[in-house]
């Protein structure tokens, strides 16, 4: 037998559209794996010539999924260029909007997306594998999951004025304060939130048994961790540090200043895909692999910082001895940052100077550069600007999170594939396991690409020459 190459093509479930191969040797065992990103938006070129100022708002329109975090990292960015303190309740209220992004993102991804597989299974009818099967099957947990979105969606609008690409936040800071009805309506239906998230970890707590394969196989392997922590080591979205843990749990390197990004992360190109391999720089590319998102974030902190958060975090990190390395458990570390998000807006939503009214300040064009970080639902979001001296952009740089998991991904696919992927078969419950695998990722692919419609799921086994040797559509 010949080389061939199995081709996924889109990969259902996650957001955008990306492309799997699976490369098979001359015995048919599989011997490479990939997962593709193949158009790009070219958001940084375009942002060229353009007033910095203007930024937070355009960079919101990088994604339908995930506007918040390119609006708060794009604003950051900007503040840097003023070169001015922002006042504090601005940074409370741009760390909120940022919670509220990251409970409803977890929320879609959890609920909508991923929890068909935990409750019909990897190996069910794929026609139903979806939330329309689960609103059949168990409806209270899809009524769960659209009621959990809506209220961080709802928070999001009732500050912000636009559920999606709001612009009130600007350089400097935010165009409006809060209003103390505003505050008082989230703080309202917090508690609700709070109590369908614990619900569906303990849950989900209940179910790791039946995935003990999946956990084993899913892109389970050392990689370092890196993301942001608060100056205290805590669990942080908005602010912090850079921390960057190995595989057992041991911390490399600490209280890195997010404007040093460049010493820590290396950028490869990798011919197939426009999506640029990011690696942690002092061990060397491909050595230097790492995570970033839910999963990282849990691994590098001391603790999150919240009481039920905290609690959860101790009982996750007793899974692995050093860092967890299964990224099914990526899922597992997204409820816990639910809980976290929820506790912690309800925190920073008490707090006295929340509705006070100084919440921007004003000054020009005071540093030719800017460099933006946050924490985003998927990990770390960098964005780094250059400015002429009219403050018209010469040049940018972003890093998204989907890109700083690129590498684990791939090799996540890979690993995946070997154990499921049998010869020349095409599975159901195979083809999903690939598909899981990068779900379990929750790769925000309309960041980095252009497509956004629904296409039906295409699965080819191609020969060298190309010819389809085998095919099955959804
Ligand atoms: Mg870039
Ligand atoms: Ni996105």
């Amino acid at each position: 037998m010949s080389k061939q190459t199995l081709v996924i093509n889109p990969v259902t479930r996650i957001e955008g559209h990306g492309k799997i191969t699976i490369q098979l040797d001359e015995q048919g065992k599989v011997s490479d794996a990939r997962f593709h990103v193949t158009q790009i938006r070219g958001f940084e070129k375009l942002c060229e010539g353009r007033p910095f100022y203007e930024m937070p708002s355009l960079m919101a329109r990088i994604c339908g999924i995930c506007p918040v975090s390119h609006l708060i990292a794009s604003a950051k960015a900007c503040d840097a260029i003023l070169a001015t303190r922002i006042p504090t309740t601005a940074i409370k209220l741009r760390t909120v909007l940022n919670l509220a992004q990251i409970v409803q993102s977890h929320a879609l991804s959890f609920f909508h997306l991923s929890s068909p597989d935990f409750l019909l299974g990897m190996d069910s009818d794929p026609a139903r594998r979806n939330i329309f099967g689960l609103a059949e099957a168990h409806p209270q947990m899809a009524r769960d999951g659209v009621r959990l979105r809506q209220i961080g969606q709802q928070i999001i609008e009732k500050m912000a004025g636009k559920r999606i690409h709001p612009a009130w936040v600007v350089a400097g800071g935010v165009n409006e304060p809060l209003s103390v009805a505003t505050r008082d309506q989230i703080l309202t239906v917090l508690p609700e939130a709070l109590q369908i998230a614990t619900k569906a970890l303990d849950w989900f707590k209940t179910i790791l048994d039946q995935f003990r394969e999946e956990i084993r196989t899913f892109a389970n392997f050392p990689t370092y961790f890196l993301g942001l922590v608060s100056p205290t080591g805590e669990l942080e979205h908005y602010n912090g540090f850079f921390r960057v843990v190995d595989s057992r749990g041991n911390i490399v390197a600490d209280k890195l200043d997010v404007l040093n990004y460049a010493d820590i992360i290396g950028e490869a190109c990798e011919p197939d895909s426009y999506l640029k391999s990011p690696y942690y720089k002092p061990r060397g590319y491909p050595e230097g692999i790492y995570r970033v998102g839910p999963l990282a974030r849990l691994n590098i902190a001391d603790r999150c910082g919240t009481p039920r958060a905290d609690q959860e975090w101790a009982e996750f990190r007793e899974l692995d001895r050093g860092a967890v390395l299964s990224s099914f458990y990526y899922h597992y570390a997204r409820l816990i940052e639910i809980i976290y998000g929820i506790e912690r807006m309800e925190q920073l939503l008490q707090s006295p100077d929340i509705l006070s009214k100084h919440v921007r300040a004003f000054a020009g064009t005071n540093n030719p550069e800017g460099i933006g970080v946050t924490e985003a639902p998927r990990g770390t979001l960098i964005h780094h600007y250059k400015v002429d001296d009219n403050g018209l952009i010469t040049w940018a740089n972003l890093i998204i999170a989907t890109g700083h998991n690129n590498l684990a991904l791939n090799r996540g696919v890979l690993q995946v594939a070997k154990h499921f992927v049998n010869g020349e078969k095409l599975s159901e419950g195979m083809l999903n396991r690939v598909e899981a695998v990068v779900r379990a990722f929750d790769p925000c692919l309309s960041c980095s690409t252009h497509a956004l419609g629904h296409m039906a799921l295409q699965i080819q086994l191609l020969a060298p020459g190309g010819e389809v040797l085998d095919e099955l559509k959804r």
